[in-house]
């Protein structure tokens, strides 16, 4: 297979930086349509369901990093932390959204849709679940972590999976839409289970001259 183009070393770290800018991208926008009243209907809700879309499309984004670099050989794990990052900051957006603007801070409302819609409950869960995660997403964390490092951040396939699930609650009708963000979770989290056996039996495939360790990664 032809070699996909790679990135220069050089140009690594402001790619980095180009990624976090282009991600933020799509909530300045829609934070200035909203503040101009340029956003259509409720321009809340039209916020509100931004970022929450953008986030499941980040932590979706995330997980994809590793089935390309095994299935197509290519190496995006550079981007996989500011993928996972920008997930958790539009998911806090998204939760900012709901409780200032949309509930306007009213606390007994709030905590009622938490406790008795389940869908909320849902969604609250997986940004509970995310902080870990996000605080966690640095090298110092890693270094002194270890093996534990990998253990808790395999917790974003349940978060992931939650938040296909809270989208699919929220909506009165399941559309396409979100049978789509159902599906690409469910076919990530299968491939997590069959990847250690996929590359095992490539690696057998190959012979020992061509054979690459299985990563954790
Ligand atoms: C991983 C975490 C989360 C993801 C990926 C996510 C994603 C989404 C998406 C895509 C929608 C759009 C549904 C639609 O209107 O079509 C939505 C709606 C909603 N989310 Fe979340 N969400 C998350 C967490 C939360 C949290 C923590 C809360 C609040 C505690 C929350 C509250 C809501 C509410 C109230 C709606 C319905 C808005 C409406 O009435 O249209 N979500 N979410």
């Amino acid at each position: 297979m032809p070699g996909f183009p790679s990135l220069p070393k050089r140009l690594h770290g402001p790619s980095i930086w180009a990624l976090y800018i282009l991600g933020f991208a799509p909530a300045i926008w829609a934070f200035y349509l909203g503040a101009t009243g340029r956003l259509p209907g409720n321009a809340v809700k039209e916020f509100e369901h931004l970022l929450g879309i953008w986030a499941l499309r980040y932590l979706i984004a995330t997980l994809a990093i590793t089935p390309i670099r095994d299935l197509i050989g290519v190496n995006w794990l550079r981007y996989r932390r500011a993928l996972g990052l920008l997930a958790f900051y539009y998911v806090l957006m998204h939760f900012l959204t709901y409780t200032v603007l949309d509930q306007t801070l009213r606390l007994s409302a709030i905590l009622v849709d938490i406790a008795r819609r389940p869908f909320i409950t849902i969604g609250m869960a997986a940004l509970v679940l995310l902080i870990p995660l996000a605080v966690t997403s640095n090298n110092w964390s890693i270094r002194r972590l270890g093996q534990k490092w990998s253990h808790i951040h395999r917790l974003v396939y349940v978060i992931a999976a939650a938040g296909a699930l809270h989208f699919a609650m929220a909506v009165k009708v399941v559309g396409p839409e979100q049978m789509l963000y159902l599906f690409l979770v469910a076919v990530l989290v299968a491939w997590r289970a069959v990847r250690r056996r996929f590359l095992r039996w490539r690696r057998e495939r190959a012979g020992p001259v061509r054979s690459q360790p299985i990563t954790n990664q």
